[in-house]
């Protein structure tokens, strides 16, 4: 066979090697991949955005099945166009990746057909979202409506700072046309936990859960970024709350979105909070998180590529996904300033042993060498028995890749562990 897999990042690394791990997979793509999986897979030059040379590839190659990864190329229909190409892929269509593209759309969803979620109220109009944030309760938050990198949100602790985002997405528009609506929203508190699960419109098949790590700084301080770090399983997510997911939000989820005639079939993402009043979805992804991915896939024990066909084929109730008991923990090392400005073009070394355990998200070849190419750099990810012994492996590898200014969080898992305690 020959597989596709559209992305670039630690994310497309992980799910490139466990695709690997499948005999009958020949040739492998990377579309456009990076340098540090020229191992793993031929990379193609093409970016993930321009979907005619996409599927122009595709059919020119003889690709047999495409993995569609990122969230703006499924938004724009890149499944829609390979399938229509002949191509059959994992990934939303375009008409079901919108519960990612719109969280007026995904609230929406919620409000109609009773899925716990955060009260909200949707703007069109800035002055209005200003009016409302004058005396509505504080903290609250606010939310780009379309895509927006990870940036689209902002948790106000003060009314200035709201009404600052609102201004600067619906106003000066700095996420574009994503900022023409905006949902102004309760803030809620508790643990986060993701949720990755398989599904193809009839099954749902919930990943081990992960926890992220997203602020820059130890303790949980700095900026947002796009994640510093993952553990899993998340040891707040019990099988009782597990339970009640399945039942308050990921059944009626699928429900919803195939009695909306838009069918989701791939990877949904669950980003939970689990408040005193029960579990509610912070948001929905239309595809595998980074870097959750990070962990989760190197727990799972059955055939990534066996599965994926699986919800194309709308079989995935008849197989079975099988994870182990262990754990794992990824430490993100990333370039010093990192989610603002950074260095690139440091000579990168990942020792020989700890290879096969680092997962590469933004490298490129100067002079033949493998250089940094991105804000976050490396997935060092180690699987263990239990998490104390995944932490504790995923820092010895981090010992043992380098670049000059490579910074990552001292503390991922920590608060973990303390729940665990
Ligand atoms: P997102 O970009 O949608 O992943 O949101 C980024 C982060 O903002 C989430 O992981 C949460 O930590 C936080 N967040 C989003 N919505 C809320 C909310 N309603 N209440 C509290 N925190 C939130
Ligand atoms: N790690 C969060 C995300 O993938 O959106």
């Amino acid at each position: 066979m020959k597989v596709l897999v559209v992305g670039s990042g630690g994310r497309e690394h992980a799910i490139i090697k466990k695709i690997r791990e499948n005999k009958t997979v020949k040739e492998l793509y990377a579309l456009p991949g990076n340098a540090g999986m020229a191992e793993d897979a031929t990379l193609v030059d093409i970016k993930a955005s321009e979907l005619d040379k996409i599927v122009e590839f595709a059919v020119g190659h003889g690709v047999d099945y495409a993995v569609v990864a990122p969230d703006n190329p499924l938004v724009d229909g890149c499944v829609d166009r390979l399938e229509a190409a002949g191509i059959p892929c994992f990934g939303p269509r375009a008409n079901a990746a919108i519960i990612e593209g719109s969280k007026v759309f995904s609230k929406d969803l919620m409000k109609k057909y009773g899925i716990p979620t955060a009260a909200y109220e949707v703007f069109d109009d800035a002055k209005k979202a200003l009016e409302y944030v004058k005396t509505c309760p504080i903290p609250t938050v606010v939310k780009a409506d379309g895509l927006a990198l990870g940036k689209g949100v902002v948790i106000a602790e003060t009314r200035e700072m709201a009404e600052e985002a609102i201004v600067s997405i619906m106003e000066d528009k700095k996420f574009g046309a994503s900022g023409n609506q905006i949902v102004i929203e309760e803030f809620l508190e508790g643990p986060e936990v993701s949720v990755l699960s398989f599904t193809d419109g009839k099954a749902m098949v919930p990943m081990v859960s992960s926890m992220d790590h997203k602020r820059a700084l130890d303790g949980d301080k700095g900026l947002n970024t796009g994640g510093m770090g993952t553990i899993a399983p998340n040891p707040y997510y019990t099988k009782e709350i597990a339970d009640r997911c399945m039942k308050e939000i990921f059944l009626p989820t699928m429900e919803a979105m195939n009695k909306e005639g838009r069918t989701f079939k791939g990877c949904l993402y669950f980003g939970l909070m689990l408040c005193k009043d029960g579990p509610k979805v912070i948001e929905y992804n239309c595809r595998f998180g980074d870097p959750e991915t990070q962990v989760v896939l190197p727990l799972l024990k059955s055939d990534l590529l066996n599965i994926m066909m699986a919800v194309t084929e709308e079989r995935l109730g008849n197989i079975t996904v099988r994870f182990s008991d262990g754990a794992a923990c990824c430490v993100v090392v990333a370039s010093d300033g990192y989610p603002g400005s950074y260095e690139k073009g440091k000579e990168l070394v990942i020792e020989d042993e700890v290879k096969d355990k680092v997962y590469v998200a933004g490298a490129a070849f100067k002079d033949g060498k493998l250089v940094t190419n991105g804000g976050r750099v490396l997935g060092c990810t180690a699987v263990a028995e239990d998490l104390p012994e995944a932490i504790k492996e995923a820092y010895k590898i981090v010992e043992k890749v380098h670049f000059s200014n490579a910074y990552c969080r001292k503390d991922i898992g920590a608060k973990a562990l303390k729940a665990l305690k």
